[in-house]
């Protein structure tokens, strides 16, 4: 468990999955946490899980205007938010030669536009306030060219998550603005309920993974809550590995 005594932390797709554990361990940390998310219902539902230190606001991360907008109200609404964790992320699986330029361009939009736009949103805030947390989450297959489940368009969105946070992290240190990216394999969550429901692909993956298993998102969420939290002080343009051993760099 991290402490988040007296810290405020935007948690983009926190409705479900690997989010919504990462937003279970701010509250649980004894901190407050804003859970943005597309879907309402599952946003929603999880707000009412999390309790009164949790908050829910509706955010499309695909619509940069909206992306802006919900945070400008989240800043005027709540009073020292000390962190953002960008966690909404959609996956794309053709094969390279069927990935439409509308598939290529919604993955590149919501997982690295989405990413870069929250961040470039609460960069000001954070220089005026004298510094905050970003912690984005990318995947191994930004790393690996894909090839577990996301291929080349999932793989160069998460690539570019992972340039953006070195690149921030150069930039926003003098403010005191933290930025690190958490890279997962496969992790049981409702993006690859397909893949673990077909034994087949199912066990291809696993066999890739030295561990042997795929990871329960609490799992990734300490790690993410680890980069988020002060124990990470020192801590900034690092991209973390947290996939069984897959990548070993
Ligand atoms: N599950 C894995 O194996 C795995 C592996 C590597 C990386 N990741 C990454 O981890 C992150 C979370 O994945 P997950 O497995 O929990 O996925 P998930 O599909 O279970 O949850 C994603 C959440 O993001 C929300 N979301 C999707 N599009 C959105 C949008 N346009 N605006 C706002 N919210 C949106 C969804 O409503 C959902 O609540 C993603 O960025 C994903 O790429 C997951």
């Amino acid at each position: 468990m991290f402490d988040f005594t007296n810290k405020t932390v935007i948690v983009t797709g926190a409705g479900q999955g690997i989010g919504k554990e990462t937003a279970k361990g701010i509250i649980e940390g004894n901190g407050k946490v804003i859970i943005c998310d597309i879907n309402e219902e599952t946003g929603m539902a999880t707000k009412a899980e999390l309790g009164e230190n949790a908050s829910f606001y509706k955010m499309d991360c695909g619509d940069s205007k909206n992306i802006r907008e919900v945070i400008a109200k989240i800043l005027e609404e709540h009073e020292n938010v000390t962190g953002l964790i960008n966690v909404a992320g959609i996956i794309s699986k053709k094969p390279f030669q069927e990935i439409s330029d509308e598939e290529w361009e919604r993955t590149i939009r919501i997982n690295l536009t989405g990413t870069f736009t929250a961040c470039s949103a609460i960069f000001p805030y954070f220089m005026k306030n004298g510094g905050g947390r970003i912690t984005n989450v990318s995947s191994v297959a930004g790393k690996i060219g894909g090839g577990l489940l996301g291929t080349a368009a999932y793989a160069s969105s998460k690539a570019g998550v992972n340039g953006l946070t070195k690149a921030i992290a150069k930039e926003g240190g003098k403010y005191g603005i933290s930025c690190n990216a958490v890279c997962p394999s496969f992790t049981h969550t409702p993006m690859t309920k397909d893949l673990s429901d077909n034994p087949d692909q199912n066990a291809r993956v696993i066999s890739m993974i030295p561990l042997g298993r795929a990871a329960e998102p609490s799992e990734i969420a300490q790690m993410i809550l680890f980069f988020a939290s002060d124990a990470a002080s020192f801590v900034n343009g690092e991209i973390g590995d947290c996939d069984g051993g897959i990548v070993l760099d």
